[in-house]
């Protein structure tokens, strides 16, 4: 892509004006986003870019292999792989409202990121894959009066004890762009293609309080959903698609006996940029038979819904 290449250059040349000599730490969240931005910035200042991986607990099934597979093994970037399950999971006890949630995780984010910049011998720069559309999203909802919709965690300046300066090459590209980037840097297409994913991860699809138990119920339905979905080659066609495991329990039947256990909502949206979206119309049989595989083969749940609501009014995710 021409454009594309255009771009590459200047904001690698953009990266080395910025940075120079300086050490940059860089944030990878399983997301395409975050890739690319890293891929990007290694390309442009090699070695002094040092990435970090959180795994905050809130990841899916077999999420952190494939990171680190394609970053160590493929790219050669120096990559840091922090296991924080116990310090997001713990802070995250007891909490159910999603914006704390979000506030919550943010911070937590900032002192692991701290901590990893002050091991690598400090750092200067922290880079993002800040996209165009989370840095309008999360200012104001146009035409009222300023109202935060949701707090991305990773837009809108960082705590003063935090002396790096943000690094955020993707700022001017949308979710399509940044994706043909990924392809020009040579990014496998497993990877350029993947769904988003929100750098809150599973803690915003499982409404009210986290647990660890509800987590594992919740990986094992989605990677059910999303094996369905490519085996049914509709993968592409699709925006995001993902399970949310819901915090109401109804009565079933199995057997000669009666359960009570969670209810599960699929979500598949279409969408060019994140900011609309359209449900995804999949025909009934596709949805019949995930429904069975995930009743069938998940202890804790009894019932899958479909949502149909598009955005606006709903949102993507559902917190
Ligand atoms: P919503 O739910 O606002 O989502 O329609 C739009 C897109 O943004 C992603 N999203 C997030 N990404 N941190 C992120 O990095 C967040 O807090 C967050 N909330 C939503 C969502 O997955 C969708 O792609």
């Amino acid at each position: 892509d021409w454009t594309m290449k255009a771009f590459r250059e200047e904001a690698i040349e953009r990266i080395r004006a910025q940075v120079g000599e300086g050490r940059v730490i860089c944030g990878l969240s399983g997301g395409v986003d975050s890739a690319v931005a890293a891929v990007l910035i290694h390309e442009a200042i090699g070695d002094q870019l040092t990435c970090v991986f959180v795994d905050h607990g809130l990841l899916r099934m077999g999420e952190a292999e494939q990171v680190i597979g394609l970053f160590r093994d493929s790219y050669n970037i120096p990559l840091v792989h922090v296991q924080a399950q116990d310090l997001f999971l713990g802070a995250l006890e007891g909490v159910t409202d999603p914006e704390v949630k979000r506030k919550t995780i943010g911070k937590l984010f900032i002192d692991v990121f701290d901590e990893e910049a002050r091991k690598i011998g400090g750092a200067d720069f922290l880079a993002q894959g800040t996209l165009y559309p989370d840095v309008i999203e999360s200012v104001s909802f146009t035409g009222g009066p300023s109202v935060t919709i949701k707090s991305h965690h990773n837009v809108g300046g960082l705590p003063e004890r935090m002396k790096m300066k943000l690094v955020e090459p993707l700022r001017e590209l949308f979710k399509d762009e940044v994706r043909v980037l990924g392809r020009e840097l040579g990014l496998p297409k497993a990877f350029v293609d993947r769904h988003p994913f929100p750098g809150p991860g599973l803690a915003i699809r499982v409404p009210g309080e986290i647990t660890r138990e509800k987590l594992e119920i919740l990986r094992r339905a989605d990677a059910i959903y999303l094996d369905e979905i490519r085996n049914a080659g509709l993968y592409d066609k699709i925006w995001q698609a993902f399970a949310v495991l819901l915090p109401v329990k109804t009565v079933g039947v199995m057997g000669d006996g009666r359960t009570y256990d969670h209810v599960c909502a699929l979500r598949a949206v279409t969408s060019v940029d994140g900011m609309t979206a359209d449900f995804f119309p999949f025909d009934m049989e596709f949805l019949g038979r995930v429904a069975t595989r995930i009743i069938n083969e998940v202890k804790g749940i009894n019932r899958v819904t479909y949502d149909i609501t598009s955005k606006p009014p709903g949102t993507i995710e559902w917190e």
